[in-house]
């Protein structure tokens, strides 16, 4: 994997300008102090480009577009994009969850993780009862569901990193929009309805956030005081506005009330950690994603390099044709196995990132795909449910940097817990950790040693915030919800653009399928339609594949292209209440 490229002088610099607040002499300072880049005259200048925006709500597309209106960058508008979603997209927007940045700004590519943590006082077996068998439910629902928030302090570490404006502008509309409240949406307010049961009796979900359903009925706005004030907080004094002070008060005040884990001690150890991204060439392109603790990058890259493996077979292949579907889901059991078995918190186990995707393991891999039939694996426990509930945005600003963020609280709202006094909810991000060897979690998938709950360990995921490169420049910025289904719906949508020359729409539009190694002969497909015609029904079934339709959609791709010529387009997934901007922005140079 390669090292990104850090011009730590330059950031250094900025930083401290921005605290001295004197950009009027940033030429004259840089050249002084930073002698390699004083030949260099855009560093004080602004360029003006093309800006695009794919975000999951108006509200949040409508804030990354201001920002870069105004002159931000695209981690400025990554901030406000993602302060907003926590109040307008409950269900995955937070500040009680965790996520990671894939990014692009001047020449530096990098990652930052901001994922949950396990507790301080976590242990292995904690989700299994006397006899060794998993409690149901205990770590999606209520208070002991929860890691240990990483948002706010991965937010606040991205701007101290690159923003250019300042925090407390950036807080601003995520703060109006809590106080003032805002009009929810059709399918906010039914995921709100479908939620309600899953939490009733077992935490404050409806105190909080039943009125939803009735606002939209009604149209009018639906106001959080308790989160603009904690926002005012974060607003007030950064970071430490949650992990310390009244925030941190209430939070482990509401885990008192609920017996759950997380301490004042663990809010204070919780950090983002800066990682190499995934970087790695794959045909003409610089694929930069997700490396552990996501399983995402690797994934990705491992479908990516053995469809191409198996070239010959895909050749004149149908999109979504019974030997198309075949094919991939021959190549993702694989991927799944691997993830299975190797992935976790890096900081916690050697994960083999770089043989995972050498091409001699791959070809080794890809030459056991079976064209005619179902390859017959080790059993690993079946099942598959789906919520559509982390979200992801993409952002390019006018000088071509880029932000793919995906956060999540897992389940749709999370454990259903709201930190009393400041209004948000936390994340059931526990059962993302093997709770027992073979016992699958929420999305179906399991797991082994290399992802045992520890305390202070990240538990594995599959977010892939995704960026593709051509000769240093950002053709595609791309990322979903999904659960397991996140890297295989990111690999269809991809060659749905470059195999099957789909514009960007009609590539996140289509029917999309998954399969995750076992049940050896199961295939879920988006809710919404069909998957490819009768011929291929006919085919999977003739294979010996159980097709069905998922009860739940999966999926909200946000994504921006960027082809050859440079011509710009973003995509909303359908399934979900996204949208798109496309607009002209003058952004200041580093
Ligand atoms: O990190 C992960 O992989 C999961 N916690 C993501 C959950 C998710 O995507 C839920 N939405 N469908």
């Amino acid at each position: 994997m390669a090292l990104p490229v850090v011009h730590s002088c330059v950031h250094t610099m900025r930083n401290l300008l921005q605290k001295l607040r004197v950009q009027l002499i940033l030429g004259v300072f840089l050249a002084l102090s930073c002698p390699v880049l004083a030949a260099a005259p855009a560093l004080a200048r602004t360029a003006i480009g093309t800006a695009a925006v794919a975000a999951p709500d108006r509200y949040a597309a409508l804030a990354a577009e201001t920002v870069l209106r105004r002159g931000g960058n695209a981690v400025d508008a990554a901030v406000a994009t993602a302060f907003v979603l926590a109040v307008t997209f409950p269900e995955a927007g937070n500040l009680g969850g965790g996520g990671f940045i894939t990014l692009k700004m001047g020449e530096e590519l990098r990652f930052l993780d901001f994922r949950e943590v396990a507790p301080l006082a976590a242990t292995r077996d904690m989700y299994l009862d006397a006899k060794g068998q998993p409690i149901v439910g205990a770590s999606l629902v209520g208070h002991r569901a929860a890691g240990v928030p990483g948002t706010v302090a991965g937010l606040w570490e991205a701007h101290r990193r690159y923003g250019s404006r300042s925090w407390r502008e950036l807080l601003q509309p995520a703060i109006e929009l809590a106080r003032e409240g805002f009009v929810p949406e059709r399918k906010l307010a039914e995921g709100v309805a479908d939620s309600l049961p899953d939490f009733a009796e077992k935490t404050n979900f409806a105190r909080y956030f039943a009125p939803i359903v009735e606002h939209a009925k009604a149209g009018s706005r639906f106001r959080q005081p308790e989160l603009a004030r904690t926002l005012q907080r974060i607003a007030a004094t950064g970071s430490p506005g949650f992990y310390s002070g009244h925030t941190a008060k209430l939070i482990t005040e509401e885990m008192s009330r609920g017996g759950g884990l997380i301490s004042a001690a663990d809010l204070a150890a919780y950090r983002p950690i800066w990682r190499d991204p995934l970087i790695t060439r794959w045909r003409d392109y610089t694929v930069v994603s997700a490396p552990p603790p996501s399983s995402g990058g690797i994934a990705l890259v491992q479908m990516l390099r053995m469809k191409d493996l198996r070239a010959d077979d895909f050749r004149d292949v149908p999109h979504n044709s019974a030997k198309y579907v075949h094919l991939v889901a021959e190549i993702s059991k694989r991927v799944f196995a691997d993830r299975a078995e190797y992935l976790g918190d890096p900081d916690f186990v050697d994960v083999p990132a770089a043989r995972l995707i050498s091409e001699d393991y791959l070809r080794r891999r890809a030459a056991e795909v079976r064209t005619d039939a179902i390859s017959a694996l080790p059993a690993v426990k079946p099942g598959l449910a789906e919520s559509p509930n982390t979200t992801h945005f993409s952002i390019l600003d006018g000088s071509g940097n880029a932000v793919a963020l995906t956060y999540t609280l897992n389940g749709g709202f999370g454990n259903g817990v709201v930190v009393a006094g400041a209004g948000f909810l936390l994340n059931n991000e526990m059962d993302d950790f093997s709770t027992k060897p073979g016992v699958p979690n929420l999305f179906g998938v399991v797991g082994g040693k290399a992802n045992e709950i520890a305390h202070g360990k990240r538990m594995l995921s599959s977010m892939t915030p995704t960026l593709l490169l051509a000769d240093g420049h950002v053709r595609m910025v791309i990322g979903t919800p999904g659960g397991s289904t996140i890297f295989t719906g990111i690999f269809q949508t991809i060659v749905n653009r470059l195999d099957f020359g789909m514009s960007a729409a009609d590539a996140v539009a289509a029917t999309r399928f998954h399969h995750q190694l076992l049940p050896p002969n199961l295939i879920v497909h988006s809710r919404c339609c069909t998957l490819g015609d009768a011929a291929t029904a006919s085919g999977l079934s003739a294979l010996g594949y159980d097709v069905r339709r998922s009860p739940w959609e999966f999926g909200d791709i946000q994504i921006i292209d960027v082809d050859a010529n440079g011509q710009i387009s973003a995509a909303a997934d359908p399934r979900g209440r996204g949208t798109t901007r496309i607009f002209e922005a003058r952004t200041r140079l580093h």
